[in-house]
């Protein structure tokens, strides 16, 4: 293929596309039991009994009324959890984890029942629906594991004559504020991390999706969590989410959502009476995959349609901004607008949808916003009217733009902009690290030393090589960035649970 100005020895080639991807698909850790192991076969949902069963569980989900909370039930429940704490704290691990891990084996059953209503509730097309399932099954077994791991005292090597050890400790009640975009995986993620270490949690999910919220709370419940220890309260993030924050009794807040929120968080939290305690926030990215002219172009095509437009681009993780080499470029965008306005936007329960609606009114109207400057200022290089209604519709496009700097805004939806480059590719890695996020990267490049390099120089906290950047297992691509994207520790990594835990070192004079 064309190598323009690139020169490549057969020596740095990375691997085929085809043995990357086989060791994309290494199998996973053996605690992760079997979610993930069978998504690949999962998500084709070629079987016509799939289809059925998840076709039926859509059809009998019964119409449920989730009332919103007021901010006042906020002392209460923060009462409750404090007074649950100690002896929650007090249970031994075991007995947490195994609450995980019998949580996990009720919503394996219950799989297409939650694919359902994350298809009805989140609008998610199903094969999102199904991976999101498992994802949280995953979460569960893997925080499971870890607190299994990490539970033992460490001795610490020290001078004779004392024996010293340093012992992680639950923190006390933690408020944990998730996302419609993830509402079972980070939802769940975030209170499996904190129960299982021996926190309380009070928990508030989005506005947008309290059913899907509400029904995983009380499978929790059913597999053992005492409803003392976990409680939830809906609301808006102004009122009850607010409150909760500002309520001196809480130990720690996990929040996943926009980057101005979570400043606002953190405001809150400095500016509260009560201890300092710690945020773990993971927000958004303007992402970006770079592409140098020793790429492969169907590769590329397929990788910048899966990152830009599934899940309608409702992604944290999803590519905003691909940054194409010049001399590539064109035969690349032949392809990726080719096949993007293939896509087919729609009704997210039907199996034919590639690109479901976007979440609510005023996602739509934000993303109209943004798709009417790029047309002033970008070249219109895909740009399809589809019926709006009754979903909320918008369909993939495809924009333009002159230069890196020009991506101001993260755009929450399937819109993607694309730049030309030449010269050195570290400058373009330089100029989307000055974005100030830092959250995922995609290279694709056949120069090893390249891929490489311009890995360690982004401040990513995911570089996806020669594949697409969306959809981080649980376990295996630890999830998360920094700057404006977050403040780590990774989703699914084996640092998460240690950050909701303080640690204490006994010294013994022997
Ligand atoms: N963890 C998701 C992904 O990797 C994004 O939130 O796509």
């Amino acid at each position: 293929h064309q190598l323009a100005d690139e020169s490549v020895s057969s020596e740095t080639l990375l691997q085929s596309p085809l043995q990357l991807q086989q060791g994309h698909n290494l199998p996973l850790p053996p605690q992760l039991y079997g979610a993930q192991r069978r998504n690949s076969a999962g998500l084709d949902l070629a079987e016509a009994e799939t289809r059925d069963t998840l076709g039926d569980a859509l059809t009998t989900l019964p119409v449920v009324v989730v009332q919103m909370d007021e901010a006042g039930k906020v002392e209460p429940a923060m009462q409750r959890a404090r007074a649950a704490f100690p002896a929650w704290a007090a249970r031994p691990v075991d007995e947490r984890a195994a609450m995980l891990q019998a949580a996990a084996e009720r919503l394996e059953l219950g799989l297409p029942r939650f694919a359902a209503l994350l298809v009805q509730e989140a609008r998610k097309c199903w094969p999102d629906a199904i991976a999101e399932v498992r994802e949280t099954i995953d979460f569960l077994r893997y925080y499971a594991n870890e607190a299994l791991r990490l539970q033992a005292p460490q001795a610490m090597p020290g001078p004779t004559g004392e024996r010293n050890t340093l012992q992680l400790r639950a923190r006390g009640v933690w408020v944990a504020i998730s996302p419609w975009n993830f509402p079972l995986a980070i939802f769940t993620g975030q209170i499996a991390a904190a129960l299982v270490t021996g926190n309380c949690v009070v928990a508030k999910p989005a506005e947008q999706t309290p059913r899907v919220a509400t029904e995983m709370l009380s499978l929790l419940h059913a597999a053992g969590v005492p409803t003392s220890v976990l409680q939830m309260l809906h609301g808006t993030g102004e009122t009850v989410g607010a409150a909760l924050v500002a309520h001196p009794g809480v130990d720690g807040v996990v929040f996943t959502g926009s980057t101005s929120v979570a400043k606002g968080i953190q405001r809150a939290l400095a500016a509260r009476d009560g201890p300092i305690v710690p945020l773990i926030a993971e927000t958004g990215g303007i992402n970006a995959m770079l592409v140098d002219a020793s790429a492969l172009p169907e590769q590329v095509a397929d990788a910048v349609l899966q990152s830009a437009f599934r899940s309608a681009g409702q992604r944290c993780s999803a590519l905003r901004l691909l940054c194409l080499h010049e001399g590539i470029a064109a035969r690349v965008l032949e392809l990726v607008v080719g096949a993007a306005s293939e896509l087919r936007a729609g009704d997210p329960a039907d199996f034919a949808t590639d690109v479901g609606p976007l979440i609510d009114s005023e996602a739509f109207i934000n993303v109209k916003r943004h798709i009417g400057r790029l047309r002033e200022r970008g070249r219109v290089l895909l740009a399809p009217s589809v019926p709006a209604q009754p979903h909320h519709l918008v369909a993939a496009h495809v924009f333009e733009i002159s230069n890196v700097a020009d991506a101001t805004h993260e755009i929450f939806g399937p819109v993607l902009q694309v730049v030309r480059w030449k010269g050195d590719p570290a400058a373009v890695i330089d100029a989307i690290n000055a974005l100030g996020y830092g959250l995922t990267l995609g290279i694709h490049t056949r120069i090893d030393r390249r891929a490489a390099a311009l890995a360690a120089r982004s401040r990513a906290g995911n570089v996806y090589v020669n594949r697409n950047m969306i959809g981080a297992v649980v376990g295996v691509q630890p999830f998360g960035g920094e700057a404006l994207s977050g403040t780590g520790p990774k989703a699914g990594g084996p640092h998460y649970l240690l950050r909701f835990c303080s640690e204490q070192v006994v010294t013994i004079n022997t």
